[in-house]
């Protein structure tokens, strides 16, 4: 790679996407350009991470560097949005940006920005591990090298999918809405050792491993959920008298009514 990344908004998620490929030599730092709001982050950005890269506040003399970037990567919360100001850049180059705020459509990325194409990706917090999920939606115009550009900066920390703009406010739900779910899950879990005696940090740790053991034995056998769940649950057993509870308690529709709810205030967005 050649070419410089510029970073409207370097958080936590921006930091996630751009560290393994620093780390991988993907990019160098001096082809890192950022940009910040406070002058606070600014400086603890400069002091703390570990790698030189090129970082400017918002409306700064530098600023125009991170726009100048034929590909940007947009990364404030998307109640930042609004405040955002397109600084002028140098427009001989075909610009990109790749926004991953939530929720925030093409059509709004159109009107609020000009001479770009736009890329929309949904990213979820395990890419902090380099386990994440990435939903990418190509905006019109966008050629076969620039794909590859963008696949790029993604795969070193996340799987990628490449679906239709309509699929990913669900794709937004099931994948970056749900670690809090199976957080929750987990804690509620190991409240369930805690009231049977177990002290809450053991609790969890069996918690975590049983989830990691299942979820490994569902994906290197061909078990379907339902085998498995057939196979831990014997008659009139203490597996069956669990499921009993959660169905009483509508455990499965709390779910699925969590996930289209999560969709449904993805599209409020839009
Ligand atoms: N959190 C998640 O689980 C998750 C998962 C996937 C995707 N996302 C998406 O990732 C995006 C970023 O989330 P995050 O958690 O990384 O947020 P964050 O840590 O709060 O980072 C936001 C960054 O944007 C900067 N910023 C704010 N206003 C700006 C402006 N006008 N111009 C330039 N930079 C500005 C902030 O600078 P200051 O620090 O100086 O204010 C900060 O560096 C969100 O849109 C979210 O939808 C989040």
């Amino acid at each position: 790679m050649s070419n410089t990344l510029g970073i409207i908004g370097f958080g936590n998620i921006a930091k996630a996407i751009v560290t393994p490929l620093l780390e991988k030599k993907i990019l160098n730092p001096d082809q890192v350009l950022c940009l910040v709001k406070s002058e606070k982050s600014l400086e603890n950005i400069k002091n703390t991470y570990p790698y030189k890269i090129n970082i400017f506040r918002v409306n700064s003399s530098e600023s125009k560097l991170v726009w100048d970037s034929p590909v940007k990567l947009l990364s404030v919360k998307p109640q930042q949005f609004e405040d955002l100001i397109e600084e002028k850049f140098n427009e001989k180059e075909e610009n990109i940006i790749v926004s991953i705020l939530a929720g925030i459509s093409l059509k709004k990325l159109e009107e609020k920005f000009h001479n770009h194409i736009f890329v929309r990706a949904v990213t979820n917090i395990p890419i902090l591990v380099g386990k994440g999920l990435t939903g990418i939606t190509w905006g019109s115009s966008i050629s076969d090298s620039q794909k590859n550009f963008i696949r790029k900066i993604f795969s070193s920390s996340s799987k990628i999918y490449e679906l239709p703009e309509d699929y990913l406010d669900i794709f937004l739900a099931l994948t970056s809405s749900s670690p809090a779910i199976i957080a929750l899950i987990i804690d509620s879990l190991s409240d369930g050792g805690l009231s049977g005696g177990l002290n809450k940090k053991l609790s969890e740790e069996l918690v975590i491993e049983m989830i990691l053991g299942t979820i490994l034995l569902l994906k290197e056998s061909n078990l379907g959920t339902a085998d498995l769940k057939n196979m831990v649950t014997s008659p009139g057993g203490t597996t069956i008298s669990a499921l009993n509870v959660l169905e009483k308690r509508t455990f499965r529709s709390a779910l699925i009514e969590a996930i289209i709810a999560a969709r449904d205030r993805s599209k409020e967005f839009r």
